[in-house]
């Protein structure tokens, strides 16, 4: 789905809740999906105005996983060590985002490049 306000970056949040619950996952697993998914859109309204997310339910023997991209054509980050620091922000915010969400999922995975833009992929297992 297109991200492109905080009310689409809310219905990700939706979306993505309804599937991993149907995939199987807990709802302590699927708070921490759900906040990672709300960080990664907000932060693509917030930078970028605009982006995609794609969310896909992947299986691994007896496991399930929701695997998230978020991905942009904004700005790009400058210092990616940097941004994954805590307390780090160039919005005036917390800088807890991009932090927070790689402590709360299972496989995160985040491409950036000046100019061209930024992509992320988390994934959580059940
Ligand atoms: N999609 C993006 N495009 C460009 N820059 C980004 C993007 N996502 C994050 N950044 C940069 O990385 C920094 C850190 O992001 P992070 O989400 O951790 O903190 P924040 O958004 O500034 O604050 P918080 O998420 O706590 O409100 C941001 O301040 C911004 O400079
Ligand atoms: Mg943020």
């Amino acid at each position: 789905m297109r991200i492109l306000s905080p009310q689409d970056a809310s219905l990700a949040v939706l979306i993505v809740k309804d599937i991993a619950h149907a995939a199987g996952l807990g709802g302590l697993k699927i708070s921490a999906l759900t906040t990672a998914v709300s960080e990664l859109t907000t932060n693509v309204v917030k930078y970028a105005e605009h982006g995609l997310l794609t969310v896909q339910v992947l299986e691994r023997k007896q496991l399930r996983g929701i695997e998230v991209i978020v991905e942009d054509r904004g700005p790009g980050i400058a210092d990616i060590p940097l941004a994954m620091e805590d307390h780090v922000s160039t919005g005036g915010t917390l800088g807890l985002g991009l932090p927070g969400t790689k402590r709360m999922v299972d496989e995160f995975e985040i491409q950036s490049t000046l100019g061209l833009g930024t992509s992320v992929r988390i994934v959580k297992w059940s």
